[in-house]
């Protein structure tokens, strides 16, 4: 993964974008900018949309979309973003890439059927060959969290699901390990990846 110097962070503090909040991603999805290279990218759950700002006024991709319940607070780009409810609907297709920092998840641990549609929907926003991929999944370190618990069983009645009705390659990354006051390791954050082979055909 590239690094990027203090000093070239500093000047990217002044553009339209957040630059932590752009190393947050690039650290969260374990990618480069490089590798997002005239893709088609979505981002559910973009918040005020600083990496779709980084990635459109870096000129990595000129299709970079973003999507959020709340309006749109940046008008630079304003067409490449719309306001409403992933869990609802998702207005865009053909994607190459659907990211989800801190959106997506966040509902996984107390409601599975809208969490399925939300997945169901980000799936449907891809192209055949695209990834979505997810962050943060919690998974338990041993200490029995019983949200994180609860969030591991319904991520698998979600994926289950969702094998029924695409055909989909599914993997998990660990990213992080959260440690507690004595250094021993309370939960890990994990990296969802799903590839979307294709849709499967209803009988
Ligand atoms: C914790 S913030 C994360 C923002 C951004 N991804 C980041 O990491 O900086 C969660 C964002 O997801 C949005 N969000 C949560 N549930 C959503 C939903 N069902 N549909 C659209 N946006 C949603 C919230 O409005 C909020 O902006």
């Amino acid at each position: 993964m590239s690094k990027e110097s203090p000093q070239s962070q500093a000047e990217h503090s002044s553009e339209s974008y957040d630059a932590e909040t752009v190393k947050r991603y690039k650290e969260s999805f374990l990618f480069a900018p490089e590798d997002l290279r005239n893709k088609r990218i979505l981002d559910l759950g973009c918040d005020s949309g600083d990496f779709i700002n980084f990635l459109l006024s870096e000129d990595i991709t000129s299709a970079a979309y973003g999507m959020d319940k709340r309006p749109p607070t940046q008008d630079e780009f304003v067409d490449h973003f719309s306001q409403g409810d992933f869990r609802e609907s998702i207005p865009y297709t053909d994607m190459d890439v659907v990211v989800s920092l801190a959106a997506l998840s966040l509902s996984l641990h107390e409601d599975v059927e809208s969490t399925y549609t939300a997945f169901k929907n980000a799936l449907d926003s891809l192209t055949n060959g695209g990834e979505l991929k997810v962050f943060p999944i919690f998974k338990d370190s041993g200490k029995e969290w019983e949200g994180i618990v609860d969030e591991e069983r319904n991520l698998l009645i979600i994926l289950e699901k969702l094998e029924k009705e695409y055909d989909i390659e599914t993997k998990t990354i660990l990213v992080e390990t959260e440690t507690d006051q004595n250094g021993k390791p309370d939960y890990e954050k994990h990296l969802l990846l799903v590839k979307k082979i294709g849709k499967k055909q209803k009988e």
